[in-house]
């Protein structure tokens, strides 16, 4: 598989814990999402023992800190030769445009986060943004495109009108996925592996359906089929 399209989320506390998972893994069939919970206990050394294994990797940092900070911090993060990274779109225009001119061209992809999902239209308010959800994701991925960045993260939910906005050279990157007969979590706004695809998303962030799973890699190797019929 040349470019697979599931991203493993390795949220663990320790380096051990990651590596046990990914050990069961195969880097030809998915990816993996290093966040803040895992860089934080294991750093960059972890990242690239990640990449010596043979996993891209997807540094999900979501950077958000004046222009020329984020522009450093993308910078050491290109360096270790993550395929992926993430800065909050809320950082606005010169942030972005900082970011995105501070990866050398054809190294690691540029995502910007939208609104996180965890925000209602309640604690938009409580911010002094008094618009839909919906509204302000769709202004801040025009701005992510704008600004050159290759994409954003969205839920599956909102990859439909994103990609009839973006167009097809725009990279949707989706969590909350759930197979059919796995537990939701803490998840809300979910939806399967396929329906994803079938909405628009070129990437699939998917932790605990593969991470609990009593077989790991036949999870993967079942969700991946999912994708391919
Ligand atoms: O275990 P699960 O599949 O729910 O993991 C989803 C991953 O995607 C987690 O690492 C979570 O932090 C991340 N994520 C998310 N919702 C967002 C952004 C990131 O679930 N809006």
């Amino acid at each position: 598989m040349s470019d697979p399209r599931i991203i493993v989320a390795l949220d663990f506390s320790s380096t051990g814990q990651a590596l046990f998972l990914v050990d069961k893994l195969d880097p030809k069939l998915c990816r993996v999402k290093v966040g803040k919970e895992l860089f934080t206990a294991a750093g960059p050394q972890l990242v690239e023992r990640l990449i010596d294994k043979g996993f891209e990797v997807f540094l999900d940092l979501k950077f958000h800190d004046i222009p020329s900070t984020v522009a450093n911090a993308c910078k050491v993060a290109a360096s270790l030769g993550v395929w992926m990274m993430n800065v909050h779109a809320l950082g606005g225009i010169k942030m972005l445009a900082a970011a995105r001119d501070a990866l050398p061209p054809g190294t690691s992809k540029l995502v910007a986060v939208t609104l996180l999902t965890s925000m209602g239209p309640n604690d938009l308010d409580s911010i002094g943004l008094n618009r839909e959800p919906e509204s302000v994701v769709q202004k801040l991925a025009w701005l992510a495109r704008d600004c050159g960045l290759d994409g954003v993260v969205c839920s599956a939910l909102e990859a439909t009108g994103l990609r009839q906005m973006m167009g097809n050279n725009f990279c949707l990157v989706t969590p909350g996925i759930r197979p059919v007969d796995s537990s939701v979590d803490d998840q809300t706004r979910i939806a399967t592996p396929r329906k994803a695809i079938q909405n628009g998303a070129n990437y699939l962030v998917i932790g605990r359906p593969i991470s609990q799973s009593k077989d790991p890699l036949a999870m993967l190797q079942r969700l991946n089929n999912e994708l391919e019929t």
